[in-house]
């Protein structure tokens, strides 16, 4: 990757500097947004001395989460503070904010977004995060500053995203021709539903590759040719939405849906797992959740897939009831192990890519403070 680092912008996305879907991003800012995040990760011992360190100074970046959230907003504030940004939180603005007063949600975000000299001004970025899927882009209409989407309903994560796809390129070594199986509550989960739209935007044509690796072998030339190809996989009332269905055909995405694993598990990159989100529908969501545990991963499921194959999950594993729990125990277990004596099992990647969201984060707010 022919990066020219430090100093060097990276490439302008649609309607930046705002990053609110995943379908905003294109090949070559990904690309540079990665090739970035690497260098930082290749640079961490020193990454105190560069002018990452400097370029959010005097710069406050505000998390305002009207959902909860352990993994996005503490990423988000490690990262802001790494470029040397200052933060401030406001958890549960319904009972912290003067939305308890019956100011608008829009007012809000015009008061901490305001003023025109940034030495006065709250926020110089906003991320947010709403339970509404409109209210992130009411935020956008009406800020003067950067805002990001921490979640946005049941549509879309696009940060997560990014985590996700950077953690395939490092774990699975590419991000074209991949068979990725999206496995869980793939109808409310908004992850799954921003990196399909993601992965079917960059992933790379069959036909373009073609040529581009002329010398490719035999085995990887038939995996080229056949391009990105997605098996979605859930109970029928949770299958994914037309509209993503619709956009990754119209990318040349291939896409088988089923309701159980069959024989897919051995020819999958990536299974992509995601919770029953019991919070969109509590009762209804809920009476599903004991239909659901022939979908889960488990030690025999895991033993199907090959060896360089991957397991990713944005988090958390909802183990509330660890019988239907979509990953299994043993496996979580597995995961977090610190124990260095038995070699964890490569394939239960979902906390190494966890720890990709602060550099992930780090470079994606270096791109927002750039182009703002
Ligand atoms: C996800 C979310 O909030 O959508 N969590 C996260 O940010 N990593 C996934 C989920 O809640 O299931």
């Amino acid at each position: 990757m022919s990066m020219v680092f430090p100093g060097q912008r990276l490439p302008r996305w649609e309607n930046a500097p705002h990053v609110l879907q995943t379908q905003q991003f294109d090949r070559p800012f990904l690309d540079a947004l990665f090739a970035f995040t690497n260098h930082l990760l290749e640079e961490h011992r020193r990454y105190d001395d560069l002018w990452v360190s400097h370029i959010g100074v005097r710069r406050q970046l505000l998390s305002l989460f009207y959902q909860p959230s352990s993994r996005t907003a503490a990423s988000f504030i490690r990262a802001a503070q790494n470029l040397g940004m200052q933060t401030y939180e406001v958890r549960e603005p319904l009972q912290f904010s003067s939305e308890v007063k019956g100011e608008s949600f829009t007012d809000t975000v015009r008061t901490y977004a305001g003023g025109n000299d940034h030495a006065f001004r709250i926020a110089d970025v906003i991320v947010l995060r709403h339970p509404e899927p409109e209210r992130v882009f009411e935020a956008a209409e009406v800020s003067r500053v950067p805002v990001i989407n921490a979640g946005n309903g049941a549509d879309q994560h696009p940060t997560q995203s990014l985590v996700d796809l950077f953690a395939i390129q490092r774990e699975v070594g590419r991000i074209d021709h991949l068979h990725v199986g999206f496995v869980g509550d793939l109808k409310h989960g908004r992850t799954c539903r921003s990196l399909a739209y993601l992965l079917a935007k960059v992933g790379r044509k069959p036909s373009a590759d073609k040529k581009d690796d002329a010398s490719a072998d035999g085995a990887k030339h038939v995996a080229e040719e056949r391009g990105t190809r997605f098996t979605f996989i859930s109970h029928p009332n949770l299958r994914m939405q037309p509209d993503v269905c619709q956009y990754v055909r119209a990318h040349g995405v291939s896409v088988e849906e089923r309701a159980d694993y069959g024989d897919v598990l051995p020819t999958l990159d990536v299974l992509y797992v995601v919770r029953l989100q019991r919070e969109r529908d509590p009762d209804r969501l809920a009476a599903l959740a004991p239909e659901l545990v022939p979908l889960r991963v488990t030690p025999e499921s895991i033993a199907q897939l090959s060896r360089t194959a991957r397991v990713l999950h944005p988090l958390p594993v909802d183990s509330s009831n660890p019988d239907v729990s979509e990953i299994h125990p043993e496996l979580c277990a597995q995961a977090r192990s610190k124990s260095f004596r038995t070699e964890p099992d490569p394939r239960l990647a979902w906390f190494r890519q966890a720890d990709y969201g602060v550099p992930v984060r780090m470079a994606l707010l270096t791109a927002v403070l750039q182009w703002w």
